[in-house]
């Protein structure tokens, strides 16, 4: 018996629990974004506090963002959402899937610790019911654009940790137990 739950608790301890994290720069406006696909602002520091959250893990996002990057980010598993398969087979690097829950299911199964969620709005929205945590880095200054980050809802976010930057101030979001 006692052979039995230690084997049972060795199974579960190899169970890995993917967190799943939405990254995301945001204006004081709330804009994240412009729908000619140009970008809002330039943060190099900002840029790099993304790059290093990211690197080595897979990150998630829609095909009008992927647009806007024009090629796959460095260095990570590239998945990109879209209805149209056809669209970007010229990217051999990257992964297509027609559903958020199919792209996790594909995370899941390698193994991964995390992912990151990284845009834009349609995707955060529909993301913010299965995230984990959301990384927010709130810049000191309203932007031009017309694409914004949904609404983060108190009654089921709460913040965890906040560090400060130059220029901009990243909220560590879990969700209230
Ligand atoms: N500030 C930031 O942190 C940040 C981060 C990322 C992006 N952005 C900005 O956000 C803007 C883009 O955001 P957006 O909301 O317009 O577009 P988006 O979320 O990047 O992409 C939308 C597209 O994703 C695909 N899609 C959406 N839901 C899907 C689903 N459930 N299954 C399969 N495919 C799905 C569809 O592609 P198809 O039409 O191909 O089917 C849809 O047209 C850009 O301006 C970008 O610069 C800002």
């Amino acid at each position: 018996m006692k052979k039995l739950n230690l084997k049972l608790l060795f199974d579960i301890s190899l169970i890995i629990v993917m967190k799943k994290i939405i990254i995301s720069a945001v204006a004081q406006n709330g804009v994240i974004g412009k729908s000619s696909g140009e970008m809002p602002w330039h943060s190099k520091e900002e840029f790099q506090h993304f790059k290093d959250s990211t690197l080595g893990f897979p990150v998630i996002m829609g095909r009008k963002t992927f647009d806007t990057l024009g090629k796959p980010l460095k260095n990570r598993l590239n998945i990109v959402l879209t209805r149209n398969e056809k669209l970007l087979l010229a990217f051999t690097e990257i992964v297509i899937f027609d559903s958020l829950q199919s792209a996790y299911g594909f995370c899941e199964e390698k193994k991964y610790e995390k992912i990151f969620i990284i845009g834009g709005a349609e995707i955060y929205k529909q993301a913010m019911n299965s995230a984990d945590e959301l990384l927010i880095s709130y810049m000191k200054f309203n932007a031009d654009g017309d694409i914004y980050f949904p609404e983060i809802d108190n009654n089921i976010w709460e913040v965890n940790r906040i560090e400060e930057r130059n220029g901009f101030d990243i909220f560590n979001y879990i969700r209230k137990n």
